[in-house]
């Protein structure tokens, strides 16, 4: 699919990628690992993230809290985001895209959940945006995510001092395992191999 193709399909999906970065996430999905059927994502909002990796084919995990709160960006509503299962579920349905299952919950109790983890050839970490958030959702999935080729894509990696700490950290004790690395505008993936 090219990138035009990808923008008329999800251009009225609303959401925090811009359009690269949501074609990224598409072809990062597209060439996981063959054995990998399935994409994780942890923060999934109304489904502009799901959605692009969905359309890869892979089956798409997405976990968020859903918890219907206002949006908020720069200390500011986002009137036209509600963080609501619904919206991400008729987004999904207006795109006929039926490849997915949600957690609606925190990161770590769907950590608990989700047994199929050798299936998973990517990550996607857009959920809490903190240094302790992101230090967190690392570390809940590294260790479960570690023993097979998996994408691990971290957005805001480049607009946030504290995400990129709390990546640079986990990356400085593991780059020996990093085979490939992407990025686009403020989002960043690391192919990670067990050695
Ligand atoms: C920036 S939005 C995600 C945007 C989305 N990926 C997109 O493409 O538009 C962050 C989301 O993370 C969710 N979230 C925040 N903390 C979370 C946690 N601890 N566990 C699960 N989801 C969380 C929020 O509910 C919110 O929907």
């Amino acid at each position: 699919m090219t990138i035009d193709e990808y923008l008329g399909i999800t251009k009225d999906v609303a959401g925090y990628l811009c359009p690269e970065e949501g074609y990224l996430l598409y072809q990062l999905a597209s060439k996981a690992s063959s054995n990998c059927k399935c994409v994780l994502e942890i923060g999934a909002l109304e489904g502009l993230s799901g959605i692009s990796m969905a359309l890869s084919g892979r089956h798409v995990i997405s976990v968020d809290l859903w918890d219907n709160t206002e949006v908020f960006s720069k200390g500011q509503i986002v009137p036209h985001l509600i963080c609501d299962i619904e919206r991400y579920k008729n987004n999904f349905k207006n795109k006929l895209l039926t490849n997915y299952t949600t957690y609606k919950m925190t990161s770590e109790e769907a950590s608990l959940k989700i047994k199929n983890l050798n299936e998973i050839g990517l990550i996607f970490i857009d959920g809490e945006h903190s240094y302790e958030g992101i230090k967190k959702d690392i570390d809940i999935w590294f260790p479960l995510l570690k023993d097979h080729l998996c994408w691990f894509v971290f957005h805001d990696y480049a607009n946030s001092d504290k995400i990129r700490q709390a990546v640079n950290e986990w990356l400085s004790t593991h780059l020996n395992n990093i085979v490939d690395i992407k990025g686009i505008d403020s989002t960043v993936a690391f192919l990670f191999t067990p050695q």
